[in-house]
């Protein structure tokens, strides 16, 4: 993966096993890394977490699929499955109720900004089994120096109360995860079943 685009991967600043660590894996789950950007989450939880396992890198972005598809075959990678495809729109590729666990990582900020949260929210409980989990691991919504502006960050309590609008409750949440900062840690991660 080292050479590969770092435009906006966490890569970088964040830690794959503390997040992926959060997800409690069993082994053989179908796992989607949404708005998956370089894959790296993707490619690390096959790796280490999934053995038996599938996972979807999503993204809108071709360039990033294009060489997430040239890793898959260069490496062989039968269980990692590349898709193009737009949140807002809908990810035709993926069945209703098809998967275990969704992770969106620095991603659902975005759709704050855009004002399309609720629309995204649908097709993520769309996407997921019945008794399938949804996390969201963004950026406190405090300033700091790295990550999106303030005004376009969520809250915890923000989220918890959207996605109750959708009938998905709160099963999990971290405040003190991500990478060191004066006030402490960075990111938050919470996680939604349906209710
Ligand atoms: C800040 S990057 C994070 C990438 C990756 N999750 C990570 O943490 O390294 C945000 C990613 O979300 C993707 N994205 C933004 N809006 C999207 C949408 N509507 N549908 C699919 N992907 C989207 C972008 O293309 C980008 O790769």
């Amino acid at each position: 993966m080292e050479h590969r685009h770092h435009g906006k991967s966490s890569a970088d600043f964040l830690d794959s096993d503390e997040i992926l660590t959060e997800l409690n894996f069993k082994g053989n789950e179908t796992f989607m890394d949404a708005g998956c950007g370089d894959g790296h989450i993707a490619i690390k939880a096959l790796k280490d977490y999934l053995p038996d396992g599938t996972a979807y890198a999503v993204d809108n972005h071709k360039e990033s699929i294009d060489e997430i598809e040239s890793y898959i075959k260069e490496n062989d990678l039968e269980n990692l499955i590349a898709v193009h495809a737009d949140f807002t729109k809908g990810v035709s590729a993926v069945r209703d109720e098809y998967i275990d666990v969704i992770l969106m990582l620095n991603v659902f900020h975005g759709f704050k900004a855009s004002g399309e949260m609720d629309v995204v929210i649908e097709e993520l409980k769309r996407m997921i089994k019945d008794e399938g989990k949804i996390a969201i691991m963004d950026f406190k919504a405090i300033d700091m120096a790295k990550g999106p502006s303030t005004d376009i960050k969520s809250t915890p309590d923000e989220l918890e109360e959207l996605f109750s609008n959708h009938n998905l409750k709160m099963i999990y949440l971290n405040e003190e995860i991500g990478e060191d900062i004066p006030e402490g840690k960075s990111h938050f991660i919470i996680i939604f079943e349906k209710d």
